[in-house]
């Protein structure tokens, strides 16, 4: 049997074709534009997602026996607001988790409703690119369209309505809603009245791995696909990326290097901290977790490359960088603004430190450390916390950078296991989609069965010291340039 995991990203949509031992047979990647129609605004074209999917399905599915596909599910790019009018016609672009237009509606979420009441409701408060305050956002400027609205989606859930007809969601995606009563697992009432919403606007729940229907007749033909094709919910990306990487139970932890950046830890309990520092939220494994979230990871090196230095060799780029944990450069790298920990959408990135002698590798160098310090901003919050975390897994596009990996596990002391299959999001999809057609007998199962680590690299001591000192400097600045951006 074959299952299908669709990651739908920001930059593009990766679908993966796994078999019932888990191997991976082929992986098919399709873009789709993003647009930034005013700075820190982002959004996405809802029917671009769709289309690009169902190409990408048919390339995936070419040269195998079609009639062998039993499961889809998704990891999807979270918080994105999708507002389907009663036709079901997309009323707007879908504006996205990295969109930082909403500081007013958070501003207001968290200072009149008050912290102390959305967290009680969701275990959560505000942050601009959650989708509650993109909800408040429309009712105020867009107020003809939010009148017309029927359906508020996210955009995983969006391609699992288009391809099984059913309006769902699943606990981990919905958490990032500020909709959602974490801890009780259902929609929040009060919050569907302070957001002016009513209850059949919003998606049935599941659990990440429950089949929510089946893949519409008509495109079960156009594909050439079995009309019981099974559409299993799926999760939230990171909380797919923690399936796909073994980050399931108690105490683990994952660092996803993808356009976003974020540390995820797997918790067997529901918990949330005083100062709702980290995201509390379900996870796909029918318990919860907690979420450091930075808006520009691999983003940053991306804009370095592509943008500034105009180069697609990465890793040439990389080749001459050899001082690590002695770089006097330092990048602040908030390009879009930062959610975790500082929740600032005005805050901009910023190269620090340059003299007559930096060079190019210095500030791609600076580049690479600036993220691993800025993650490690959101692992020190876990550990106030009073959690241990001694080692990771990761993924993500950066994490095919042997350096950024070394750099990482020594800016956050961690040792940093490397698992076989590095699709995290896709791959956690695929692994849900197999439960969900009952190819295992849970989560856990299939997990300890698929997952395997293959590698650790081991922070070194020496790096660790000179890394510290590092930190100790960089935590520094965003305090200092805060009253400037
Ligand atoms: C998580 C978040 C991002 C997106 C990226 O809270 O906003 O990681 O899910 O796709």
């Amino acid at each position: 049997m074959y299952y299908i995991g669709i990651d739908l990203g920001t930059s593009a949509v990766k679908l993966l074709l796994m078999d019932q031992d888990g191997r991976i047979q082929k992986i098919v990647s399709k873009e789709y534009p993003l647009y930034f129609p005013h700075p820190g605004w982002s959004e996405q074209n809802p029917s671009d997602w769709y289309e690009k999917t169902i190409e990408g399905i048919q390339e995936l599915t070419e040269g195998v026996d079609r009639t062998k596909v039993s499961g889809i599910s998704f990891g999807g790019q979270m918080h994105g607001l999708v507002a389907l009018d009663a036709e079901d016609h997309i009323l707007r672009p879908a504006i996205l988790w990295n969109d930082g237009r909403t500081q007013e509606e958070t501003d207001d979420l968290n200072n009149t409703v008050g912290k102390e009441t959305l967290s009680r409701c969701t275990a959560n408060i505000a942050f601009a690119g959650f989708t509650a305050p993109k909800i408040l956002w429309m009712k105020k400027h867009e107020p003809e369209l939010f009148e017309k609205i029927a359906k508020i989606m996210l955009p995983k859930d969006y391609l699992a309505y288009r391809l099984s007809g059913t309006f769902c969601t699943d606990y981990s995606d919905a958490s990032g809603m500020l909709l959602l009563d974490v801890e009780h697992k259902c929609w929040s009432e009060e919050m569907i009245n302070i957001c002016g919403i009513r209850r059949d606007q919003l998606p049935t729940l599941y659990e990440s791995f429950e089949v929510v229907g089946t893949l519409h007749p008509h495109l079960a033909d156009q594909l050439g696909l079995p009309k019981d094709v099974k559409i299993v919910a799926g999760a939230g990306d990171n909380a797919a990326a923690a399936v796909g990487t073994g980050t399931i139970g108690d105490g683990k932890c994952n660092l996803s290097l993808g356009t976003s950046g974020t540390i995820f830890i797997s918790s067997g309990q529901f918990g949330v901290d005083n100062y709702n520092a980290l995201h509390s939220f379900a996870h796909a494994d029918g318990h919860y977790h907690l979420m450091g979230c930075m808006l520009s990871a691999a983003s940053c090196n991306k804009w370095w490359m592509d943008e500034i230095l105009k180069t697609g060799d990465y890793a040439g780029e990389q080749q001459g960088i050899s001082s690590l944990g002695e770089n006097q450069v330092y990048f602040l790298p908030y390009l879009m603004g930062e959610r975790s920990p500082h929740n600032d959408p005005s805050a901009r990135a910023a190269f620090l430190g340059m003299s007559m002698d930096t060079t190019r590798e210095s500030m791609t160098q600076a580049v690479l450390e600036g993220v691993a310090y800025a993650l490690r901003d959101s692992l020190e919050v876990a550990k106030s916390l009073g959690l241990t975390i001694p080692r990771t897994t990761i993924c993500g596009g950066g994490a095919k950078s042997p350096l950024w990996k070394r750099i990482i596990a020594n800016v956050m002391n961690l040792k940093v296991d490397i698992v076989e299959t590095e699709e995290g999001p896709g791959y956690g999809a695929a692994i849900l989609a197999a439960v969900g057609c009952g190819a295992y007998g849970s989560l856990d199962e299939a997990v300890t069965k698929l997952v395997h680590v293959v590698e650790t690299i081991e922070p070194e001591p020496e790096l660790v010291e000179k890394y510290e000192k590092g930190y100790q400097k960089f935590r520094q600045y965003y305090p200092a340039l805060k009253g400037l951006f």
